[in-house]
């Protein structure tokens, strides 16, 4: 399937994921993590929780991946991201990363946080590439295997609702 996402160029487009993705997204989330959120989880951060911000990353009509994110005041909190087995690699996560960044910042998040397992060297990577810093653990946050989080942030570029787009001209 990499090689497919290859041959056709990465045309990836974002939108706000709806009730009818839930079944995908639930299968992605088995494929990525040992402790998955159900569907009922992801419809409950869809309808219930008014500071939730979900995306899905398409390809072709093919869902790759997503990401959310808690919204409160001007922290962004990254609650998961993943991208579908096959099409990692692909700079999808990035992309995908880099697309939460932008939309946290333009809604006027000034930073960024998130927890990862301190095993999950790949994601680090990413989040380091993308200027999180490691600020600390939260011991014994994931309850599967008592493994420790450890918690990054980064600071968000001043863009509250596209203002820095304008003040440029
Ligand atoms: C983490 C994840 C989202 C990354 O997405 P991806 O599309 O595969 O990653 P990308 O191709 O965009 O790579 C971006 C950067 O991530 C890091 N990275 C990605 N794959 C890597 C690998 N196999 N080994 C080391 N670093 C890797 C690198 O820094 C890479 O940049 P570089 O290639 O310039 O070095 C994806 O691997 C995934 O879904 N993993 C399972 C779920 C998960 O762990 N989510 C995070 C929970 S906190």
């Amino acid at each position: 399937m990499a090689e497919y996402a290859e041959q056709a160029g990465l045309n990836e487009s974002f939108r706000s994921m709806k009730m009818e993705d839930i079944p995908a997204i639930v299968e992605i989330e088995k494929e990525a993590f040992t402790t998955p959120w159900t569907e009922a989880a992801f419809h409950n951060e869809l309808t219930n929780n008014h500071f939730a911000h979900y995306v899905v990353m398409e390809m072709d009509g093919i869902i790759v991946g997503y990401a959310g994110m808690w919204l409160i005041i001007d922290e962004a909190h990254v609650t998961n991201i993943a991208i579908r087995n096959g099409y990692r690699g692909l700079k999808l996560g990035e992309r995908l990363l880099q697309q939460m960044q932008a939309s946290a910042a333009f809604l006027g998040a000034e930073r960024m946080t998130l927890e990862v397992r301190v095993s999950n060297h790949i994601a680090q990577r990413l989040y380091g590439k993308l200027g999180f810093i490691p600020s600390g653990l939260r011991k014994a946050y994931y309850t599967d295997n008592g493994e420790d989080a450890m918690i990054m942030w980064v600071e968000l570029p001043d863009v509250k609702g596209g203002a820095a787009l304008y003040d440029a001209e």
